[in-house]
């Protein structure tokens, strides 16, 4: 029922203009050197300046297309500058994948919270939200103005050009892990921006931008020392870092793709998004499946919703 996704060449990717967050380390910088290898122009957001710039001086070596900014997901300004920063080198943005991330900070349902423990406020644990869910979403809203720009040197201004919004959630985005409250909570959150965003974005003019999600299994990054042994001792599959970075740079040369869910496991992706949707009337029954339809149809664009002023307080 799930379709496999096989990352296609990325000959597409020549001259074209990318930006992305967490590119410093883990399959961020393999983002960026594939990227790099494939001819595109790459703008790169990250906390970590030293290894930030690092690799930029080391790619730039064989040419000046890569460029570190430094940018915290969490700062509305930080992402427009990083946006700002592509855009006025390069006069477009053809693709943006927000793939900056933390593991669970602090334990937010510590099993041994008391009547005075739970007075202190779970501010660690919450910031992990900010860099999760609220830097996706900072970052979507950026991208959204900006890819669909025609472009400021003329070319494909009227045409419509590939656009695409990659968002790095996790295979914590659509099942549970023990003991990562918060990070499931947040990649859900970012799964569900996806499927928020992937049918109004298409109708972006004069660019169409596709919306897609990459949900990773365990990949062998610093985010899960400490597990990778036990890991590799029973035998489960894993990621490296390059193959999770392979399937996110398909996506954007595939040209097509648009609302998928990739999961990836053991180095291939499945677009499980495409299994859910064609066993819906199965798990959720044709009367209601019938319903929900009518009801979605009824809401049409969403302009209900911005138009009632009392839902917006
Ligand atoms: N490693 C895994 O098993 C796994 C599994 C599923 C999903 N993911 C997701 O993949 C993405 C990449 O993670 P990774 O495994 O390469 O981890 P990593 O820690 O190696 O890389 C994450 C990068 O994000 C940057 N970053 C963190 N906070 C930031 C902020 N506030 N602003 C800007 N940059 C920031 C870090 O400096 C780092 O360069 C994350 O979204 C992560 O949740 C990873």
């Amino acid at each position: 029922m799930t379709t496999q996704f096989h990352p296609p060449d990325s000959a597409p990717l020549e001259g074209k203009v990318v930006v992305l967050t967490g590119g410093a380390l883990g399959v961020g910088s393999c983002i960026v050197r594939l990227l790099h290898t494939a001819g595109a122009h790459v703008f790169f957001g990250d906390i970590l300046a030293e290894p930030g710039r690092a690799l930029e001086r080391e790619l730039s070596k064989a040419n000046a297309k890569v460029h570190f900014v430094h940018c915290d997901v969490t700062s509305y300004a930080d992402n427009l500058a990083l946006f700002d920063a592509a855009y006025t080198s390069c006069g477009r943005v053809d693709h943006a994948i927000a793939n900056a991330g933390l593991g669970e900070q602090g334990n937010m349902f510590d099993p041994d919270l008391t009547l005075e423990s739970v007075k202190e406020e779970p501010k660690k644990s919450m910031s992990l939200v900010d860099v999760n869910l609220k830097g996706p979403l900072y970052f979507a809203r950026v991208a959204s103005a900006y890819l669909k720009q025609p472009d400021v040197n003329g070319k494909g201004a009227t045409a419509a050009a590939d656009k695409s919004l990659t968002l790095v959630s996790s295979v914590a985005g659509f099942r549970e892990d023990p003991g990562l409250y918060v990070y499931i909570a947040s990649k859900h959150g970012v799964l569900g921006l996806m499927r928020a965003l992937r049918g109004p974005l298409l109708r972006s003019q004069p660019h169409p931008i596709r919306t897609n999600a990459i949900c990773p299994w365990m990949t062998r990054t610093r985010l899960v020392a400490g597990i990778d042994k036990i890991w590799a001792e029973a035998g489960l599959p894993s990621n490296e870092p390059e193959d999770v970075a392979r399937v996110i740079v398909g996506v954007l040369a595939d040209g097509q793709v648009n609302g998928g869910t990739m999961y990836i496991e053991g180095g291939r992706g499945w677009n499980v998004e495409e299994g859910l949707l064609k066993t819906r009337r199965e798990w959720l029954g044709e009367e209601r499946e019938r319903q929900l339809d009518r009801g979605s149809e009824m809401m049409g664009g969403g302009e209900h919703w911005t138009a009632n002023k009392r839902s917006q307080v």
